[in-house]
Parts: C-alpha cells; sequence; structure tokens
C-alpha cells in the first residue's frame, strides 16, 4: 500500500490555499493510502519566540485536521515534538546535506529577508534537514503538498539518494504530489503573491474560520486585472485567474469551464465567495464541536503519536545500522 506523509507548521490560522493545496487531498488520499500527517511544532519554533504559543496552536490545529475530514481511525495524526526521532533524524540528514544545497533554498532567501530586522535562527537554515527527516522516518512514497514545497520535496529526495550512496539502501525516496487546481492559491489583494499567513497585511488571505460577511467582503475587495474580460490566464489576467482557480478547485471544476459562465467581475467574485463560504460553512461547525472536549482531541493526538512512533523508531534503528553506530549491528 502505498504510504503517504505530509505536514503542517502550526503558525497563525489554516488559510484557503493550506485547504485547496494541501489538506483536502490529505482527506481524499485517506481513502487509498495508509497516511501519516504531522503537525510540524519543531519547524513552527524557528520562528516562534513567546512561551505558550505554539501548544495553544498545535490543538487547535489538530482539531482542524480532524474538522477538514481526516479520519483518526485511518489516518495518523501526529505532534511533531512528541515523536523524539524526528530531531534525531534530523540531526543525520543535516550532515547529509550541503552548506551550499541550502542555501539556494528560495524559502530560507524569502523567510529570512522578511525577518531582515528579527531574529534568523539557524534553525531556520536547515529547515529542510528536518523536513527531509519528517518524510523518510515514515517509508513515504508520496507527499501531498502545494506547489511552494515542491523544492523541500526535491532536496529531500537529493539527502535520501546520498544516503543510501553512502551507507546503503535504507530510504524510500518520496515524490511531491500536488493538485491539478488549488496547488497555487495567490493573495486575493496581491495576486502575484502566494496566499501565506506571514505576510503583514491579511486583508487578502482567507482564512478557514472567517465569518461569511469577511469571506464576501474580502472577494469584494479582490484585486482584478485591467479590461473587464474573464478569462483564465495566469500571466495575463493573475487576479481574474485566481478567482476561477479559487472558484474551480472550491466547485471541483477546471477554472477554464468556470470562465464560461461568467461575464462580469463582479458576478465572479461572488461566486467565488458563495462557493467558499459553502465549502467552509460545514468545516466550521466541525471545528467548533471538536475544540469543545479537548480531553478527546489529546486522546486522538495520542492515538495518533504511537502510531507514528512505532514506524518512526523502526526506520531511525534501520538508518544507525546502516551508519554502524557503535553497538547497533
Ligand atoms: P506550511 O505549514 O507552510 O503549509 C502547509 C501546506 O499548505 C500548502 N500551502 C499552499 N498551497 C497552495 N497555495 C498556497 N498559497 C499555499 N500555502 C501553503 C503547502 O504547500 C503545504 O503543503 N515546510 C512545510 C511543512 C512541512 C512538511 C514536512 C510538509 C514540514 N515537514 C514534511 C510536507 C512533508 C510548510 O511549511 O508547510
Amino acid at each position: 500500500m502505498t504510504r503517504v506523509l505530509s505536514c503542517i507548521q502550526p503558525t497563525g490560522e489554516v488559510h484557503l490555499g493550506n485547504y485547496l493545496g494541501a489538506l483536502r487531498n490529505w482527506v481524499i488520499g485517506q481513502d487509498k493510502a495508509d497516511v501519516f500527517h504531522g503537525i510540524v511544532d519543531l519547524h513552527a519554533l524557528t520562528v516562534t519566540e513567546k512561551p505558550g504559543v505554539l501548544g495553544a496552536n498545535t490543538l487547535q490545529l489538530a482539531a482542524m485536521l480532524f474538522a477538514v475530514g481526516l479520519d483518526p481511525d485511518i489516518a495518523t495524526v501526529f505532534v511533531q515534538s512528541h515523536i523524539v526521532e524526528h530531531s534525531q533524524l534530523g540531526w543525520i540528514m543535516e550532515c547529509t546535506v550541503s552548506f551550499g544545497e541550502l542555501s539556494r533554498m528560495t524559502q530560507f532567501k524569502d523567510k529570512s529577508a522578511k525577518r531582515e530586522a528579527e531574529f534568523v535562527s539557524a534553525g531556520l537554515f536547515t529547515y529542510p534537514a528536518l523536513q527531509a527527516a519528517d518524510i523518510v522516518l515514515y517509508d513515504a512514497n508520496e507527499v501531498p503538498v502545494g506547489d511552494d514545497q515542491r523544492q523541500h520535496i526535491e532536496i529531500t529526495r537529493d539527502i535520501a539518494i546520498r544516503f543510501n550512496h553512502r551507507f546503503g539502501e535504507t530510504f524510500v525516496i518520496p515524490k511531491a504530489v500536488t493538485p491539478a487546481s488549488g496547488a497555487r492559491v495567490m493573495d486575493l489583494q496581491n495576486p502575484t503573491a502566494k496566499m501565506s499567513k506571514s505576510g503583514d497585511d491579511d486583508s487578502g488571505v482567507i482564512y478557514l474560520l472567517d465569518t461569511p460577511a469577511a469571506i464576501e467582503k474580502k472577494f469584494k475587495r479582490a484585486v482584478t486585472d485591467s479590461d473587464s474580460e474573464v478569462v483564465f490566464d495566469r500571466e495575463r489576467k493573475p487576479g481574474i485567474s485566481n478567482l476561477l482557480e479559487i472558484l474551480a478547485a472550491s466547485t471541483n471544476t477546471t477554472p477554464q469551464k468556470a470562465a464560461e459562465s461568467y461575464t462580469r467581475y463582479g458576478d465572479l467574485k461572488s461566486a467565488s465567495a458563495q462557493a467558499v463560504i459553502a465549502m467552509l460553512s460545514p468545516i466550521q461547525a466541525k471545528y467548533d464541536e471538536l475544540l469543545r472536549d479537548k480531553a478527546e482531541l489529546m486522546r486522538l493526538i495520542h492515538k495518533g503519536n504511537d502510531r507514528a512512533r512505532a514506524v518512526a523508531s523502526a526506520t531511525l534503528e534501520r538508518a544507525h545500522k546502516s551508519i554502524g553506530f557503535l553497538g547497533c549491528n
């Protein structure tokens, strides 16, 4: 059976890009494969400096993962810091990737530039090594992610191949899987930049917990393009194309087909808003219900952790044996 692994950071609220680019596919995947999904709090620590924030965000994110439809009976949802094997294999991965390779990561360049005036941790730089550990620990064949994570999956492949070459066949080589539509949801105010929770201004970001009124307002104010033609053309019409892609992804059609039904920008905006509201309202109701019972949420997390730990510890042991640490053979 195909093994799937993908993770999300507990930094800020989950947005429409996370949902259409990743979470929705995780849910679809759980009926076809053996799926592992991590809340990667150690990754979030690269940009977190206040006590208590990570724990609270992690619990809320767990509720959101179950609310979007991950079924704790078949999907393994775990918390990264609870599985010590991640940090242990993370170090080994750091020793298997070069400084040059890490320097070429566009996410590091973007994030460190944005944090220019703040503390740029070494963890932000070595982040892809920990991400590689997350993936290979679970023998993942497929990693369902948004487009922005492609480079991180590529470097994971390079690291795993190098390790296998140095120490013998140990890790499965994973591949990235991105959705046909929704792989790159753009900011409604700046349709040439991806929708992201790290921006200062979130008027172009749709959060999964936004009220219908907030969603309508954000779509109404979405930046469009200079002429008034509704066509899907990412290069020439980034604003309209983003709306078409969101509408298509939310109603299971293609952006080209969605374009055929609209001649006016205003109609396209309100249809997109309504489609997103309809898609999110059952998720919001489920989320509220799940967060009311924190003890049950903790139980589900521990259940996922136990399953994750069993797989991760076996892989780490295999890696230790391949390296030939004293006493491992
Ligand atoms: P994170 O937490 O930033 O995002 C979680 C998932 O959401 C996708 N995504 C998007 N998809 C489409 N359009 C967007 N605007 C958009 N923004 C975010 C991301 O591609 C991702 O799939 N480094 C990862 C977390 C990670 C991970 C892993 C992922 C750590 N270890 C192992 C996969 C496997 C990250 O920061 O994702």
